[in-house]
Parts: C-alpha cells; sequence; structure tokens
C-alpha cells in the first residue's frame, strides 16, 4: 500500500531538491547576499571623473562664443555644446565649458557623478597675465569672492535650462548688467590679444567697481 506523502514530506522533498541546486540553504543565502552587494556597489560606483586643472582653462576670446556668454568642451566636443547653447535649452554633454565672466567656470562631468548639481562642477579662479588658477571647486558647495554660492543661484534656473540662468530662466538677478558683464570680458588678463574697450565699456567699468564695492561690503 502505497501512502501518499504529507504536505510536510512534500515540503521537506521540496526543500530537498532546491537545497541540492543551491548547496545549502546558507550558502544560497549568502550568494544572495552577495548579488546585492554587488548590485548595490554598481550603482553607487560614480563616472571616473574628467581631469580638470589650472591648464584646462584659457582666455574667453579662444571660447566659442553664443549670445552673450563663452562655451568650449574638454572633450573635443565643442559643437555639441555649441549647439545646446545657441539653441538654449537641453542637457549640455560631457565635458561642456561654460563662462560669463573671467573667473567663474562651469564644467560638465559625466552623468551620474553629482546628481544634485546635475553633474555641473563649479569653479572660481584667479586669472591673470600667466593664466588660470583654480581657486575653489565643488559641487553644491562652492561660494564666490561675494559670498554666493554658485549652486544656490543657479539650481533655480528651471530644469530644462540644466542650470543655465541667463536672465529669464527662473534664477535670482544679479546686480551685473550685460552692458557691464560685456566690458568686464574685454578685461581678461588671459588674452594675448584683447579687444580695446570703448569709451561706453570704460563707462561699464566704473559702474561695475561701484556695483562690486557694494556687493563685497555686503
Ligand atoms: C547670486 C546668484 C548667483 C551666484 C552666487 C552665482 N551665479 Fe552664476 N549666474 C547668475 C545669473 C543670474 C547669471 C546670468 C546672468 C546674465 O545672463 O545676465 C549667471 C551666469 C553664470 C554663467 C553663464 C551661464 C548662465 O548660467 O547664464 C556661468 C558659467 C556662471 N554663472 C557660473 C557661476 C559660478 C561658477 C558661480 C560660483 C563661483 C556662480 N555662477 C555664482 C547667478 C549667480
Amino acid at each position: 500500500m502505497t501512502i501518499a506523502p504529507t504536505r510536510v514530506q512534500r515540503l521537506v522533498a521540496g526543500d530537498q531538491r532546491s537545497n541540492r541546486r543551491w548547496g545549502s540553504p546558507l550558502r544560497a543565502m549568502a550568494a544572495a547576499a552577495l548579488m546585492t552587494v554587488a548590485v548595490g556597489y554598481a550603482d553607487a560606483a560614480p563616472p571616473t571623473a574628467i581631469a580638470v586643472g589650472d591648464s584646462s582653462f584659457k582666455c574667453l576670446k579662444d571660447m566659442v562664443k553664443v549670445r552673450h556668454f563663452y562655451v568650449d568642451n574638454l572633450q573635443g566636443h565643442r559643437e555639441a555644446t555649441r549647439k545646446v547653447a545657441a539653441k538654449g535649452k537641453g542637457r549640455y554633454p560631457t565635458g561642456s565649458v561654460i563662462q560669463l565672466v573671467p573667473g567663474e567656470v562651469m564644467v560638465k562631468q559625466p552623468k551620474g557623478f553629482n546628481a544634485a548639481t546635475n553633474d555641473w562642477e563649479f569653479f572660481e579662479l584667479d586669472v591673470s597675465k600667466e593664466g588660470s588658477k583654480i581657486r575653489k571647486r565643488g559641487f553644491a558647495d562652492v561660494v564666490n569672492r561675494f559670498g554666493g554660492n554658485c549652486f544656490t543661484c543657479h539650481v533655480k534656473a528651471r530644469p530644462e535650462f540644466d542650470f543655465v540662468c541667463e536672465n529669464d530662466h527662473g534664477c535670482d538677478p544679479i546686480p551685473i548688467t550685460r552692458r557691464m558683464l560685456a566690458a568686464l570680458q574685454k578685461t581678461d588678463p588671459r588674452c594675448t590679444k584683447p579687444d580695446p574697450l570703448t569709451d561706453d565699456d570704460q563707462h561699464a567699468l566704473k559702474e561695475l567697481d561701484e556695483v562690486l564695492k557694494t556687493m563685497s561690503a555686503k
């Protein structure tokens, strides 16, 4: 007479089958844990940073001018960067460099590098005839000479503008006019052949001095 296996016997037999497959439940658990760790690690590993040093930066005039600011790409994709800037929205390609004034730069690190800043790294430079010296660099923590945090201002640009403020993308305005900016760009000391300053530029630079004095005082 054959006895139908009880529910418990069937379960035990099932366990034994799976034990054969995994060796032992403990080993199976260890394997699962290892897999989780491996997957978690792959997710957390940041992409390799683009190396950026003093020599990555150059005279504004040697970059490409789009409207009122300058762009370049540290990985040779200048045209791809220019296209996004010209279009005025969209994600900038990895390696993109953007400058409005000689001493402040945004560089696009690879995707996934820093979620908070959309992978932009902020730089403050000291510029002179000798070239550029990085004074500060980082992500959400870079504060310029006037006590302003780059990220706090630029994060206010609406998402389609990828942290680029211009003057109508949602960022708080700066007290520096486009006229002052244009004149300031011409004074980039890194340029060997700077454009001559017009009377209007000279006037704008005087006004800028006053604004900067007030900003520094604050
Ligand atoms: C008080 C807010 C504020 C702070 C602080 C600030 N920015 Fe900006 N930034 C702006 C605004 C507004 C513009 C656009 C000005 C315009 O187009 O007339 C701008 C323009 C720029 C541009 C040109 C592209 C664009 O967004 O229009 C770059 C590059 C830039 N800033 C980098 C920096 C870096 C780097 C820092 C920190 C070292 C910094 N900024 C700090 C508000 C700020």
